[in-house]
């Protein structure tokens, strides 16, 4: 995208998070930020229960935080962890991000440490969206 920020700056903007994951029972620390239509960016990070079902994502966290700061249009998403390259959406964040954000790129470190762009839509085909058809 012309004059946007490059996919790589979101990722260094995402680790920067990592510190602040509050990961106290896997220790699987993971960091996102979420870019609005205006460029700004929102943070999160995974927030841990010890009724661990009750765990919220980085990626929930940061639509979560966006929402209540009033953006509510989104370009991408950019999702790291400490351990593990790539980190790819659960299944239950895709789900909530393709709600609110049906165009949203999701931007991923690769093994060699380079930004991979990938449309949501890819990552969930064929969703649940809504509880009546379409007129
Ligand atoms: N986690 C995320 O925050 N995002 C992901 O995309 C995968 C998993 C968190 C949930 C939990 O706190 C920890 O990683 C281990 O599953």
């Amino acid at each position: 995208m012309a004059g946007s920020t490059p996919a790589s700056q979101l990722l260094a903007a995402a680790r920067g998070l990592l510190p602040l994951a509050a990961a106290r029972y896997s220790d699987f620390r993971v960091a996102a930020v979420l870019e609005d239509a205006s460029g700004a960016v929102h943070p999160g990070v995974n927030v841990e229960s010890v009724s661990y079902g009750l765990t919220l994502c980085a990626e929930r966290s940061a639509l979560s935080g966006a929402l209540a700061r009033g953006a509510n249009i989104f370009r991408r998403l950019a999702v790291v962890s400490e351990r593990l390259k790539p980190v790819l959406p659960c299944g239950a964040c895709r789900q909530v991000l393709l709600e609110y954000a049906p165009d949203l790129i999701i931007v991923v470190e690769g093994a060699d440490g380079r930004a991979e762009e990938i449309p949501l839509r890819d990552l969930l085909p064929r969703p649940f969206t809504r509880l009546e058809a379409a007129p």
